[in-house]
């Protein structure tokens, strides 16, 4: 599991030591899909700190358990082993104080854009009508769709809806998105615009951010810290951390060293084992 590198480490699976807590702990969690065909052991035994403000990429073939962990982290998902804490206090409901935002934008077509920024501040307590609008604009012109507000859903870009779908979800102001595969149906160039954007937002706004993703690449841009998932049953096999300046750009050279060598690491743990003598 070592990985020699000076710019990633492959070390135990917990955050940077520091005096505060962490926001996110997992301590053994597993979890067991029972259906008529048997038990599935979707995660197991996953062990994971995670430090406020920090930026992490889960990487893992389909079907190992990242989108179930996530669901878990969200509250979305019961009856797994293990514990589960945000700030201390186990998960077991969603809460706004956690967003999440997926691979489709699950935008409503029936909204235009401001309505459905709107909409997920519509639980938010203590605001006047007002105050949503504004606070609704104001994710908008961070996502750099101020003047899109009265636009229909369909009449715009895959881009542009998942941008919607960014303000959306920060728009309540959760100190942790949880961000499964966002990108991953937006052309190439899109997708460089969309890590400037969140590169942007994290650093202004020091959220926690769990973002899974296929694309190596994608998480070395965006990362302080890169998880290999195992094929299903899933677990955590190897750590990268990336110390690299930002913003980072995709196209950056070291970038493109570090992705060789996480890609090499996750061919290896990609490899069936050979058994042969
Ligand atoms: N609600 C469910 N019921 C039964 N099996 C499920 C359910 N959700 C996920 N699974 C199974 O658990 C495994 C992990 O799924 P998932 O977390 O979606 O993987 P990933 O996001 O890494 O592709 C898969 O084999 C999937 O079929
Ligand atoms: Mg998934």
């Amino acid at each position: 599991m070592s990985t020699p590198a000076t710019s990633a480490t492959s070390t135990p699976i917990s955050a940077a030591p520091l005096a505060v807590p962490p926001k996110i702990r997992l301590r053994s969690v597993s979890k067991v899909f029972s259906g008529p065909q048997g038990d599935l052991t979707a995660l197991q035994d996953i062990n994971l700190e995670v430090n406020d403000g920090e930026f992490v990429c889960f990487v893992g073939p389909s079907g190992c358990g990242k989108s179930t962990l996530l669901r878990i982290i969200a509250g979305l998902e019961r009856g797994f082993t293990g514990d589960a804490d945000v700030d201390g206090h186990p998960i077991e409901v969603p809460g706004r104080e956690r967003t999440m935002m997926f691979q489709d934008h699950a935008l409503f077509p029936w909204l235009d854009v401001l309505g459905n920024v709107l909409f997920s501040l519509g639980l938010k307590p203590g605001l006047t009508q007002k105050e949503r609008v504004e606070i609704a604009r104001s994710h908008l012109q961070l996502v750099g769709l101020e003047r899109f507000e009265k636009a229909s859903i369909h009449e715009l870009s895959g881009g542009m809806k998942q941008r919607v779908a960014l303000a959306r979800a920060l728009a309540p102001n959760p100190r942790v998105l949880l961000m499964d595969e966002p990108f991953a149906s937006l052309d190439a160039m899109t997708r460089e615009q969309l890590y400037g954007d969140l590169q942007r937002i994290h650093s202004a706004f020091q959220k926690t951010i769990l973002f899974v993703t296929h694309n190596v690449r994608e998480a070395v841009c965006l990362a302080d810290r890169v998880l290999l998932f195992s094929p299903r049953p899933g677990l955590i096999r190897s750590e990268f951390r990336v110390d690299m300046p930002r913003p980072r750009e995709f196209n950056d050279a070291a970038a493109a060293d570090l992705s060789r060598e996480i890609t090499a690491a996750f061919k290896r743990i990609l490899a069936p084992t050979d058994t042969r003598p």
